[in-house]
């Protein structure tokens, strides 16, 4: 089974972008750490970074065909982006969407997400946790559907 762990803007910035939000660890230690989550359950994980929407929107392009599924935390562009939403809908590659914090406790405009009606599920507000929280969702689903 592959996996894509996609990765929105400004996350490239983890472990010193406002830590009372997203935590401490960088997004290399994210890597490592779904990584060898992945490993224990003999699933493969392609991991990848873009502060640009249209990068985004190839890379999910470009997995039809040679991913399974795949976890995304599209940050800002949750909130703003129909290019994604759209290329999300185009692939219909099962995808869980998360988020480090819960979009639901903070401003109003987070609340809303573009992207998670073109997702299986969203999971929100589990810090770095969340994304093993997304191999789990996305892996169960693959092996049931
Ligand atoms: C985020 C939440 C978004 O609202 C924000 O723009 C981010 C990170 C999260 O993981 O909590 O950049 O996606």
């Amino acid at each position: 089974m592959k996996i894509l762990v996609l990765n929105g803007p400004n996350l490239n910035l983890l472990g010193t972008r406002e830590p009372d939000k997203y935590g401490t660890q960088t997004l290399a230690d994210i890597e490592n750490f779904i990584k060898n989550e992945a490993s224990k359950i003999n699933v493969e994980i392609d991991f990848y970074q873009s502060n640009i929407e249209g990068e985004l929107v190839n890379k999910i392009q470009e997995a039809k065909g040679n991913f399974d599924g795949i976890i995304l935390n599209p940050a800002a562009y949750t909130h703003t982006s129909v290019a994604i939403r759209d290329a999300l809908l185009a692939v219909n590659i099962p995808t869980v969407e998360i988020h480090l914090s819960n979009i639901h406790t903070r401003e109003d405009f987070r609340k809303v997400s573009l992207t998670a009606p073109a997702c299986i599920g969203q999971i929100t507000g589990f810090g770095t946790n969340s994304y093993k929280l997304g191999l789990i969702a996305i892996t169960d689903y693959l092996l049931k559907n």
